[in-house]
């Protein structure tokens, strides 16, 4: 369920009408629902709850969605963050995110992040290799401080709606392997620099089958007791995110109760915390990107652009994954129907949103709004083509607030700086 209905002034975002909102700041722009991002959280963490797992700690995974206004009202909810580089744990920290709710992944950490982050007091930092584990001791070390460390463990387990976001297979670079983890794992509790606290895994993302999850998480398990068995702490298991959310046009995934007693099934007496790193199912329903039509341009073939505002650098899921959005009429619902390409101004012709999709008719000047867009949408935006930075909105009730302004032409080109021998 989310905030985004019809009403009198056409499709709002809470009680605010998207239509005010692209008047008011332009462009095109992302909305965001303050009531959706609190429900999703809820609703999957009491999900957890209410199956049995005891105390979860649900780290929302920053990439989904960084801005440091919408990590603010999950972290007052309680929730801790999933991050993969500094600048996230930043961002986690200035949300008012405590280290201890911060986990800390990603493949390619460097010595200045993994200073920082242990610096900060982050909960675990996932290592991804055994250099990586390496590297972590030496800093560690240096700083005379333990670092708290889970095994990110590849499971080898196929999952997730695209081969770009699919993690789990041996042949993808994210982890370790059963028998590597083991063996590191009871190596990093001989070094003073390093306190194992855990396993990791996580498998992909738009994961709609929870079979392959609970093939993955029934392995994890077998190595939680495996590690216990041979006398080893494990206080920890962190099953990842990638559950998976309706695109209006793909297979429904699975409520987060049905992973919840899917999770409490397979953890059952497990004497271990578990942790999850939810980043989709959190913010992509709570999310619009609102964009305005430029012209509508017929080819004498008969194929119609519809040519918007908003471009690839905006909004990347499609031209990358193929990705699918919904597409609504911001203004109200419209009467008849043309079949159109939906295109951005960006010189590529990647730069397709969808094509061949039956709309309802628009002109210039109508908006429209891609829904399901709060994950992966501004979060991944760029300036390609000299194009500013895509502006976030966020909405809370019946007021609005700007949470990321558009930069002017004047901030861009400041950044760039032209030698005096050029
Ligand atoms: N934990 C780790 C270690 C991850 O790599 C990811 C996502 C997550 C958690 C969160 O997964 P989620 O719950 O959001 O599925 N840009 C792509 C998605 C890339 C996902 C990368 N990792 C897209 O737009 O579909």
């Amino acid at each position: 369920m989310n905030h985004f209905e019809y009403g009198p002034e056409g499709l709002a975002c809470e009680g605010v009408p998207l239509a005010r909102i692209a008047a008011e700041v332009g462009t095109p722009v992302y909305v965001y629902s303050r009531a959706t991002l609190e429900r999703h959280f809820t609703v999957f963490h009491s999900a957890l709850v209410d199956a049995g797992v005891v105390d979860p700690l649900v780290a929302y995974a920053v990439k989904a969605n960084s801005n440091v206004a919408v990590l603010k009202v999950l972290g007052d909810l309680g929730a801790g963050a999933d991050t993969v580089s500094e600048g996230e744990v930043r961002r986690a920290l200035a949300a008012g995110i405590p280290g201890e709710r911060i986990v800390f992944s990603g493949v390619g950490k460097k010595r200045e992040e993994i200073a920082f982050a242990l610096k900060a007091g982050v909960a675990e930092i996932n290592v991804e290799s055994e250099p990586e584990m390496e590297l972590i001791a030496s800093v560690a070390a240096e700083l005379g401080v333990r670092a708290k460390i889970a095994f990110r463990v590849n499971p080898d387990v196929a999952a997730g709606g695209h081969a770009k976001i699919a993690t789990g297979k041996s042949e993808n670079k994210f982890g370790v392997s059963f028998a590597e983890a083991a063996r590191l794992y009871a190596n990093a509790s001989n070094n003073a620099a390093l306190q194992p606290i855990g396993v990791a895994c996580h498998i992909g993302s738009q994961i709609t089958d929870l079979e392959p999850m609970r093939a993955a998480f029934t392995k994890m398990r077998g190595l939680v007791e495996q590690l216990i068995g041979e006398g080893l702490s494990v206080e920890r298991l962190d099953l990842g995110g990638g559950l998976g959310v309706p695109y209006f046009n793909h297979p429904e995934p699975p409520p987060p109760a049905a992973f919840a007693a899917m999770v409490a099934e397979v953890t059952k007496g497990l004497p271990v915390k578990l942790a999850f790193e939810p980043g989709r199912v959190i913010a992509a329903n709570a999310g619009v990107m609102v964009s305005e039509v430029i012209h509508v341009h017929e080819r004498p073939e008969g194929r119609k652009f519809l040519v918007i505002d908003a471009a690839m650098n905006d909004l990347v899921r499609p031209a990358m994954y193929d990705a699918f959005h919904d597409i609504r009429p911001v203004q109200g619902e419209k009467s008849g129907e043309a079949v159109y390409d939906v295109v951005g101004p960006v010189c590529e012709t990647g730069d397709t949103f969808t094509r061949d999709r039956a709309l309802p008719v628009f002109g210039p000047g109508d908006l429209v709004a891609f829904m399901s867009a709060g994950a992966y949408g501004s979060a991944m935006a760029s300036e390609y083509n000299t194009r500013p930075l895509v502006p976030e909105v966020l909405v809370d009730g019946d007021r609005y607030a700007v949470i990321r302004k558009r930069p002017t032409y004047d901030e861009m080109l400041a950044r760039d700086l032209v030698p005096d021998w050029v």
